[in-house]
């Protein structure tokens, strides 16, 4: 696909529902007792994986439209089965905290790329816990047989809201309190969904706490805009002359918009409308103009509040005078490809002037519009994303290859783009 300068981005739009919420809507709502309501559900690749999984371990969904609504099996009611995770690390790496006290024994796959990804980051503090799990290799295809688990004390080595998620998720089925500590605070949506079905999470500034659960109930959840699927048009927007666009209800947890702070530093103009909360998660409308950027330097404790845009930062970089670093994201090298080479591949297929390092990278920003030229997705959804914005922002336009891998997260990317563009 060949995207094309564009002169500017003007409009009203809204984003599908946020992805990793509605991973947890389904995979929390499955376990939980009754029936749970989940209104704008981000329909996307992952999340059909997500929607199949918890089919096939034994939950009912009806689908209407952008409204779910499922049919919880209670905590310990789901059935053997073998899943396909398709692309979705998500999927992957929570349901095994789910399965392994259950009865039964479950197999998990996933596609090529997503068996490429370390699961032994989730299965050893799992095994700790009683669980019996075996990846392969430490890679998928993993199996998990039920078992009776114990609370423990968890010090994540890396900062993965997954990889969290995962035990806090055994940490409902276990003897005793379970803890897990954090080197950087990372996402809380599963800490925020859990406490709204009743669960006894215990939340303190670097460390999170969960006691054993009987029965869950959540009746409702309301998904917000994915902030993850915004921020190409906040790039878009930022980086176009006299752009103005406004995103509608869109999900504004704070350790998901780190972009919006680097943002600023950078000399961005984003200002947020109100503001409001679905249940335990922040909301509001962002509206995006245009601006001059300087350079930025990103470090490890920010990292994971920005974790999946640091793709669009590199671009945004790109374009700001000066030059730009991004320190302590490790974590880019195992995430759908290797991030770090495959941002820095893009922006020098664009004419950018990037390098690599072994925790990240760094780009050297020229105020005026890339060249343009050609992006290798690699099969990464925010690598096609980042060749679309590049795209625009062009002199000569971006070809992508591979641009067809948006669908992971974001199926009708391409047609909202242009319904905003001048
Ligand atoms: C996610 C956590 C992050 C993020 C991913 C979604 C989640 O992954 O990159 O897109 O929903 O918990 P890590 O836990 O590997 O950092």
């Amino acid at each position: 696909m060949k995207v094309e300068p564009a002169v500017r981005l003007d409009g009203h739009l809204a984003v599908p529902g946020d992805k990793s919420i509605s991973h947890r809507a389904l995979l929390i709502g499955a376990v939980c007792d009754g029936e749970t309501e989940v209104r704008g559900f981000g329909r996307s690749g992952d999340t059909t994986s997500t929607l199949e999984a918890v089919r096939a371990l034994g939950a009912e969904v009806d689908e209407d439209g952008d409204r779910l609504t499922v049919g919880g099996v209670g905590l310990r009611g789901l059935r053997s089965a073998a899943l396909d995770c398709g692309n979705a690390g998500t999927l992957a790496r929570l349901v095994p905290g789910l399965l392994c006290f259950q009865e039964g024994e479950f197999t998990l796959a996933g596609d090529e790329s997503l068996s490429a990804r370390p699961m032994e980051r989730i299965a050893e503090p799992l095994r700790r816990m009683g669980a019996r799990v075996e990846t392969t290799e430490g890679h998928l295809p993993l199996t998990v047989t039920g078992a009776e688990l114990r609370a423990i004390d968890f010090e994540l080595p890396v900062a993965s809201a997954q990889v969290k998620s995962a035990v806090l998720l055994a940490g409902l089925g276990a003897r005793g309190r379970t803890t897990v500590v954090e080197p950087s605070p990372t996402r809380d949506h599963t800490e925020l969904m859990l406490q709204a079905a009743g669960a006894r999470v215990t939340v303190r500034p670097s460390s999170v706490s969960v006691e054993p659960a009987t029965s869950l109930r959540l009746e409702q959840v309301e998904i917000p805009g994915d902030f993850s699927s915004a921020a190409p048009f906040v790039a878009a927007a930022t980086l176009l002359p006299e752009s103005r666009i406004t995103i509608h209800d869109v999900g504004l947890n704070p350790r998901r918009t780190g972009l919006l702070d680097v943002l600023e530093r950078m000399g961005g103009r984003v200002g947020v409308l109100a503001r409001r909360r679905f249940g335990g998660e922040q909301v509001g409308d962002l509206e995006v103009r245009s601006a001059e950027l300087t350079a930025a330097t990103i470090r490890s404790a920010e990292v994971p509040r920005l974790v999946d845009e640091l793709p669009l930062f590199a671009l945004l970089a790109a374009c700001a005078r000066g030059e730009s670093r991004v320190y302590g994201a490790g974590e880019l090298r195992v995430k759908e490809t290797d991030r770090i080479e495959a941002v820095v591949d893009a922006l020098r297929g664009i004419g950018v002037r990037a390098r690599a390092y072994p925790d990240g990278f760094s780009v050297v920003g020229v105020p005026t519009r890339p060249r343009g030229g050609r992006v290798d997705a690699r099969g990464d959804h925010r690598i096609a994303m980042l060749g679309a914005v590049g795209g625009l922002v062009s002199r000569e336009g971006v070809q992508i290859e591979g641009a067809g891998s948006v669908a992971v997260s974001f199926p009708g990317f391409f047609d909202l783009l242009e319904e905003l563009i001048q």
